[in-house]
């Protein structure tokens, strides 16, 4: 008798503890002990995925502006926040705002509905409002499977609190992905800070940031043949990659197979919209003295990012055919002269994914890319993936300085190639006996330019350069060296 009543007060207490675990103190609990974190989390998108619009009062956001600029295409001035309430209604009328820092923003009313209608969506690219899925006013519930994620303490049980809102399935503990949101509940933690918080943060990011996962796993709710493949097009026919899909682009990319988690680059507190530094790994870091073969003159014609992350996925607007709002997480660029559409197929499946539904192609070994389309015409709009492919596969070859031959040579000098003939690669040696501004150009027997392989001003020395015929067809090239007042062609052979 004895023992079983100790039995059951102690399923009392466990289950009174395991409850205490669980509860959230929100992140205003951890300003004071933890205000680095605080701040810099303040600042970014994360507390402002949605927000209780109280007494009329338009939504708060921190006030950030940043200027984007691709290539010569686009230029615009990006602000947080939303300007004011969807087109004839007054914040009043507005129970919450989803979003608004820095892609777009939707609406919920006051009793929780989500609202789709004409101008129901204000997109931050394009400062325009406009329809959000259909063209007349519709009030859907909002559901646990769209809020997860976009609160903390995401549930499909209503609280007390939550009865006012019939539109909600259920409830959160806090608007808005707080601190706990990464961390778990770690309202113990706030009393005795030996109570760690139950989740480092680090495996949280793909609750979110990855599409079709089922919670807390990796595995996915979909076909295994398109596992972690993102998908693109879709309910979109523009073209572009789905956005939150972060987290699956980076499994199908040598960084994931590398094991790389989003806080290998990401500092986890930090914003990367308004320039917040929550970048913390820089490419050059771990690829460094990469030459950028026709953009040398300066850096900020393309950065890394520009051509090996460029805007090729879609959350609010796009701004030109292959620029939207949001990096492709892929790094790999693919050089053959294909396009986006090329490299996507459709899987028919009877369940979920929807019969007709696309992904994007992965090789053997399950990794993928972008197309040339994004990388480079995106800028280079006058050109196309054929023009690209040529220019793309060369793009990193860097002229080497040769060891053994630092004696400045008494003369210019073009060698012959080495192989020749060759498939697909040779060496091209040349010798400056001063430094000069230097061209590397390839052409085809016509005189058509091939390729640029070098447009630099270079040191003294003896050089030698990479060429890549991967792209051509057998036959005669010629390649031309000019340097300060030197110029010599030379032929070569290309055998497949
Ligand atoms: C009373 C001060 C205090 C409050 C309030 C507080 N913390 Fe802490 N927290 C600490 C201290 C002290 C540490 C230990 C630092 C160390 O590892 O030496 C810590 C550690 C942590 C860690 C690192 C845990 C680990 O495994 O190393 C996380 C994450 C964290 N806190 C999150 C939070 C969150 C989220 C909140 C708000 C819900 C919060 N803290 C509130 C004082 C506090
Ligand atoms: C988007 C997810 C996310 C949110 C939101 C978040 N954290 Fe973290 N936090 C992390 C990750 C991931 C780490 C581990 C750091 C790493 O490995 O780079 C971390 C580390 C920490 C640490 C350990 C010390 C450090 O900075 O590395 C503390 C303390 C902490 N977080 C507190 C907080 C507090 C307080 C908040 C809210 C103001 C917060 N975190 C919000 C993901 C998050
Ligand atoms: C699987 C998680 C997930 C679900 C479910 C989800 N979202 Fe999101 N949402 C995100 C992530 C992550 C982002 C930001 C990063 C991105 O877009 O890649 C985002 C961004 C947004 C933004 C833009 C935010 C801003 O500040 O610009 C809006 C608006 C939005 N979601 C609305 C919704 C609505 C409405 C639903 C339900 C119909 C929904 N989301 C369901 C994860 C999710
Ligand atoms: C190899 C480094 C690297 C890794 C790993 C990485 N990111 Fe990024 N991420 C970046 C860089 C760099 C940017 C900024 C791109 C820019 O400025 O154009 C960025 C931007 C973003 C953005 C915001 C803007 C946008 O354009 O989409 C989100 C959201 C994001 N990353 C989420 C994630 C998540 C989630 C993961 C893990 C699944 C992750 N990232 C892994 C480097 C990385
Ligand atoms: C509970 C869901 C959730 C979790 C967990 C989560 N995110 Fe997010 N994240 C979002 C949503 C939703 C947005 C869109 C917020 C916005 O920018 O308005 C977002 C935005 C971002 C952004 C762009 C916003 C900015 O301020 O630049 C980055 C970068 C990012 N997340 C990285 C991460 C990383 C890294 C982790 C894991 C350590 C993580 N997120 C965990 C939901 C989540
Ligand atoms: C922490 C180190 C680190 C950082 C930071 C980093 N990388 Fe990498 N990168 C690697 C490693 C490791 C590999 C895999 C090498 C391999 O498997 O051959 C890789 C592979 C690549 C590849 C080859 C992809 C392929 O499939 O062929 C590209 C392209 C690349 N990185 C570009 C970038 C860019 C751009 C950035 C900055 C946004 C970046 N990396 C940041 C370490 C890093
Ligand atoms: C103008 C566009 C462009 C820019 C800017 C650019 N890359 Fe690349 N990068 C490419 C292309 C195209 C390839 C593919 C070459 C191939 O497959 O032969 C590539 C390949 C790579 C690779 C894998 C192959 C290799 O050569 O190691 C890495 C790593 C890489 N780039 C890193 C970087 C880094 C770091 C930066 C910034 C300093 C950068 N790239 C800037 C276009 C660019
Ligand atoms: C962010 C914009 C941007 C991106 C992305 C970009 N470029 Fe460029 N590129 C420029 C600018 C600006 C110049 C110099 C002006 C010019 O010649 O058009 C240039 C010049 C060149 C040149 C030398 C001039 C010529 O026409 O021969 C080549 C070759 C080139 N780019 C190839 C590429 C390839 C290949 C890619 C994709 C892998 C690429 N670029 C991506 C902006 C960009």
């Amino acid at each position: 008798m004895k023992k079983s009543i100790l039995f059951i007060f102690s399923i009392v207490l466990l289950s009174y503890g395991t409850m205490m675990a669980q509860e959230y103190a929100g992140s205003e609990a951890c300003k004071n002990c933890h205000s680095a974190q605080y701040n810099n989390w303040k600042q970014s998108g994360h507390p402002y995925k949605i927000q209780k619009i109280l007494g009329g009062n338009p939504p708060s956001y921190p006030v950030l502006t940043a200027q984007k600029v691709v290539g010569t295409q686009v230029n615009y001035t990006l602000n947080s926040g939303v300007p004011s309430a969807p087109a004839g209604l007054t914040w009043g009328d507005i129970g919450f705002v989803v979003g608004g820092y820095h892609s777009n923003a939707r609406f919920l009313d006051k009793e929780g509905y989500l609202m789709y209608g004409p101008n129901h969506q204000y997109n931050l690219s394009t400062k325009k409002w406009v329809p959000y899925t259909s063209g007349s006013l519709t009030k859907a519930s909002y559901t646990y499977s769209c809020y997860k994620c976009h609160t903390t303490g995401a549930s499909k049980t209503k609280t007390t609190e939550f009865n006012m809102y019939p539109g909600i399935e259920g409830s959160w503990a806090e608007a808005g992905i707080g601190c706990e949101g990464c961390h778990g509940p770690a309202k113990s933690h706030t009393s005795n800070i030996s109570n760690k918080p139950p989740k480092e943060g680090l495996n949280s990011c793909n609750n979110c940031h990855a599409r079709d996962r089922n919670e807390g796993t990796t595995t996915y709710t979909w076909d295994k043949r398109v596992e972690w493949q993102a998908r693109t097009v879709g309910t979109i026919s523009t073209g572009f990659i789905r956005h939150r899909e972060q987290g699956d682009m980076l499994l199908a990319s040598k960084h994931g197979k590398a094991n790389f988690t989003c806080a290998t680059c990401h500092d986890s507190h930090k914003g990367v919209y308004f320039n917040l530094g929550g970048v913390s790994a820089k490419c050059e870091s771990c690829h460094p003295n990469k030459t950028i073969v026709g953009h040398e003159e300066s850096k900020t014609m393309a950065k890394c990012t520009d051509c090996h992350m460029p805007f090729a996925a879609r959350n609010g607007d796009q701004l030109t055919a292959y620029v939207s709002d949001q990096s492709a997480h892929y790094w790999k660029i693919l050089t053959d002269p294909i396009t986006m559409f090329d490299n996507i197929v459709t899987i028919n499946n009877t369940a979920t994914p929807p019969v007709g539904f696309k992904f994007i192609k992965q090789d053997a070994n399950g990794i993928s890319g972008v197309t040339l389309d994004y990388s480079c015409i995106q800028c280079h709009t006058t050109k196309d993936v054929a023009w690209a492919s040529l220019k793309a596969k060369a793009m990193h070859s860097k002229p080497v300085s040769v060891a053994g031959t630092n004696d400045i040579p008494s003369a210019f000098g073009l060698s012959q190639n080495y192989p020749n003939p060759f498939n697909p690669t040779t060496t091209i040696k040349f010798a400056l006996p001063k430094s000069s501004a230097v061209t590397l150009k390839v052409y085809s027997i016509t005189g058509e330019l091939i390729n640029t392989i070098i447009n630099a001003n270079m040191n003294a020395g003896t050089h030698e350069v990479k060429f890549d015929g991967s792209n051509l067809a057998t036959g005669v090239y010629v390649y031309r060296l000019e340097a300060s007042e030197f110029a010599y062609a030379r032929k070569m052979l290309l055998v497949k």
